[in-house]
C-alpha cells in the first residue's frame, strides 16, 4: 500500500496518526468528509464503516485479504460479452434480492420483480402474437405462454412491450452453447388491442448457474447448489408505467424452495399445464402432440413522478463499455 504519498498530499500541521484499530476507521471517514455530492458521501461513509467493522468483526488475516484481492481479480478477468461474474456474485450472496425488494415496494396487485440476472441480451427479434423463440430447440415440449399486460384497475394496456428471454432445454442460455453469437430463446412482444400477448417456447428447464469460476468455487465451498428452479426471463414495459423486470417460475420444480439466487417470489409461480391434445390454439399454430400451457397477467403500475433508471438502460451502458452484448 502506498505510503509517503499521502504525507506529500494531505496535510499540513496533521499531528494526528492512525495507528490503532480503534482510531483509524474515523480516520477515514473524515478524509471523505468534504466529498461534495450528498449521496456518494452518505455511500461511501456507510461502506467505510461496514466494511471497516466486517474485517474487525472476523480479524480477517493478511491471507485471507490476499484472497479476496485474487478472488475479485479473477471475478474480473471472467467478465467478457457473454459472461458477468460479479452479477453472479452479487446474486448468489443475496445482494441483487436486497436491492430489487428496496427498489420495488410495489402497491397491491402489481406484478412483482425479480433479478435481471448475467444473460439478457441487446438485439432479440421483434416477434408476432404466438412466436416461436425456441424454433432450433427441438426437444423440449412446445409450450404456449399467454396472459394479458393490465394497469392497477384491470383495464388492458395495448403495445405493451415483452422482452423475454430463457434457456434451452439443455439449461444453457445461447451465449453459453456452441454458436454463443447467434441470439436464440429470445424476442419482443407486443401486446393486442385487449392487452393480451402469446408467445411460443419450450418448458422451461431447472438449471445450474455457471460454477466454473470463483462464484462456484464459493458455492461448493459453503455446501451450497448451483441450481435455480425452471422460469421464463421477462422485462415488460409500456408508456406511463414503471417497467418491470420478473421471471415465472414452473410450480412444480424441486428447487423453488433452494433458488441459488434467492430470486422466487409466491405471486410469480405459474402452473405449466400438460395437454396430449393440443387445445385449439396451439393446433392454430401447427403444434401437433402434447403441449403445455401457461397463462399470467402482468399488471404495472404508473411511472412515478422520479424518472427511473430500469435495468435495460444498465444493460445499454455496460454493452457500451464492451461488457455486455
Ligand atoms: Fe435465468
Amino acid at each position: 500500500m502506498p505510503d509517503g504519498q499521502n504525507q506529500k498530499n494531505d496535510g499540513h500541521n496533521q499531528t494526528r496518526h492512525s495507528t490503532t484499530e480503534d482510531d483509524i476507521t474515523a480516520a477515514v471517514l473524515a478524509r471523505f468528509a468534504a466529498t461534495p455530492d450528498p449521496r456518494l458521501k452518505q455511500i461511501m461513509l456507510a461502506l467505510i464503516k461496514h466494511m471497516h467493522a466486517f474485517v474487525k468483526e472476523v480479524e480477517l488475516t493478511e491471507a485471507e485479504w490476499f484472497q479476496a484481492i485474487e478472488i475479485l481479480t479473477e471475478a474480473g478477468k471472467m467478465c467478457s460479452d457473454k459472461r458477468q461474474e460479479f452479477i453472479l456474485f452479487s446474486d448468489t450472496l443475496g445482494v441483487s434480492m436486497v436491492v430489487d425488494l428496496l427498489g420495488h415496494r410495489k402497491p397491491e396487485g402489481a406484478t412483482e420483480s425479480t433479478v435481471f440476472g448475467p444473460f439478457h441480451r441487446l438485439g432479440s427479434s421483434d416477434l408476432a402474437p404466438g412466436g416461436n423463440i425456441a424454433h432450433r430447440d427441438t426437444v423440449g415440449i412446445p409450450t404456449l405462454v399467454s396472459g394479458r399486460v393490465l394497469d392497477l384497475d384491470g383495464k388492458p394496456i395495448a403495445g405493451a412491450l415483452l422482452d423475454v428471454w430463457q434457456t434451452q432445454s439443455n439449461g444453457l442460455y445461447d451465449s453459453q452453447d456452441k454458436n454463443p453469437d447467434e441470439l436464440h430463446m429470445r424476442g419482443k412482444f407486443r401486446t393486442d388491442a385487449a392487452g393480451r400477448y402469446l408467445i411460443r417456447t419450450v418448458r422451461p428447464v431447472n438449471y445450474p448457474i455457471p460454477s466454473d469460476g470463483p462464484v462456484g468455487a464459493m458455492l461448493k465451498a459453503t455446501g451450497r447448489h448451483p441450481m435455480r428452479p425452471a422460469h421464463i426471463h421477462f422485462v415488460v414495459m409500456a408508456d406511463g408505467f414503471e417497467p418491470v423486470t420478473t421471471h415465472i417460475f414452473d410450480r412444480t420444480d424441486p428447487y423453488l424452495e433452494s433458488d441459488a439466487v434467492f430470486a422466487v417470489k409466491e405471486s410469480l409461480i405459474c402452473d405449466f399445464a400438460r395437454h396430449e391434445v393440443p387445445p385449439p390454439q396451439a393446433a392454430g399454430l401447427g403444434i401437433a402432440g402434447p403441449v403445455l400451457t401457461a397463462d399470467f397477467d402482468f399488471v404495472l403500475k404508473p411511472a412515478g413522478a422520479t424518472a427511473q433508471v430500469d435495468v435495460l438502460d444498465a444493460q445499454r451502458r455496460l454493452a457500451a463499455l464492451g461488457a455486455r452484448g
